[in-house]
């Protein structure tokens, strides 16, 4: 059975780890959205990944192979955050007996 752990990302965090997922957040248009690190290609970690615009659209380039996704489709698919203040509290899925450790300086090149 699972369910979901609600965390929080403090000013300056930027990366959480809940069990053996990693998630982060990413802000654009004013919005805050928390998604997961692992590329759907193969794993890599798109927290690692750049962003560039083209074609008026923001890509997100994953850093192992190199495939670029569309930054508005992983933000729809993120997990439910709320910005409160300078704080994000977000809900991603969790199995019973895990707990979430977020992380500092983990740079998201832009
Ligand atoms: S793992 Fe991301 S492009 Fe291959």
């Amino acid at each position: 059975m699972s369910g979901r752990l609600r965390v929080r990302f403090g000013p300056g965090d930027n990366t959480v780890r809940v069990g053996d997922e990693l998630y982060f957040r990413i802000e654009r248009d004013a919005e805050v959205s928390v998604i997961h690190s692992r590329c759907p290609h193969r794993g890599g970690p798109l927290h690692l990944g750049t962003v560039s615009a083209r074609g008026g659209a923001e890509l997100l380039r994953c850093p192992w192979h190199g495939t670029e996704f569309p930054l508005a489709r992983l933000c729809a698919k993120g997990v439910p955050a709320v910005q409160v203040g300078g704080e994000v509290h977000a809900y991603p899925p969790a199995a019973p007996g895990d707990s979430a450790h977020s992380a500092h300086q983990i740079v998201f090149a832009k």
